[in-house]
């Protein structure tokens, strides 16, 4: 079974498909934690262009049993989990998601960690080009400030302030370079159900997803 969840920043995806994967006893598989490690292997080995799709070809990315996310490269391997959440990462990242070529390796990564498994995958294009036949499909939507709220308290959790205004700014920007890119753009597919979830809270989401798919 294949649920696909997509979404803007902060619209509660990944909090949600975390939670639905545990009730359903299925794997999830966070898309966008695999474009921000692309984004991480540019600033680390200081590679773009040609070179940085040589290195994402050569790299192997997998999840580990709680969730965190191995990067290995030339038998060097590192977790990545918490590299691929500054605000640094989040700058990079869509410029780099938006290049054909990286989409199509991560897209390749993204379906052969689900040959064998159940999951729900959470991101932007999951219902529109990596599983156009997914047997469930949600849109998550919110308003900008109330996803830009969510993602401060995600910061200050990591210790990292940074205000409201500037973090509305950032995703307001981000939802822009996200849904115009020509590859592969955030967009809601025609049969996913939409939830905006600016007024709910994480439970209820997550009762209307585990209703739909039980
Ligand atoms: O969900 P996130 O904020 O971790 O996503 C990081 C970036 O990756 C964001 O700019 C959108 C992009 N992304 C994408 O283009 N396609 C996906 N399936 C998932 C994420």
């Amino acid at each position: 079974m294949i649920i696909a969840v997509d979404g803007p920043a902060g619209s509660g995806k990944s909090t949600v498909s975390k939670e639905v994967a545990k009730r359903l006893g299925i794997t999830f598989l966070d898309s966008g934690a695999l474009y921000r490690t692309c984004a991480y292997i540019k600033i680390k080995y200081q590679v773009s262009g040609k070179e940085l799709i040589d290195f994402v070809t050569l790299s192997k990315m997998f999840f580990g049993k709680d969730g965190e996310l191995f990067l290995t490269i030339n038998d060097n391997t590192e977790e990545v989990s918490k590299k691929i959440r500054t605000p640094q990462i989040a700058e990079e990242v869509p410029k780099v998601a938006s290049d054909k070529d990286i989409r199509a390796l991560v897209t390749e990564k993204l379906r052969e960690m689900s040959e064998t498994e159940s999951v729900i995958m959470d991101g932007r294009d999951i219902g529109t080009h990596v599983f156009p036949d997914a047997d469930y499909k949600f849109f998550l939507k919110a308003s900008s400030k109330e996803r830009a709220k969510r993602r401060m308290r995600d910061y200050e959790d990591q210790g990292i302030t940074m205000s409201l205004e500037a973090l509305i700014k950032e995703i307001d920007e981000r939802d822009k370079i996200d849904s115009e890119r020509e590859h592969a753009p955030l967009k809601k597919a025609d049969d996913a159900i939409e939830i905006d979830t600016t007024h709910l809270t994480i439970e209820e989401v997550i009762s209307i997803i585990t209703a739909r798919t039980n």
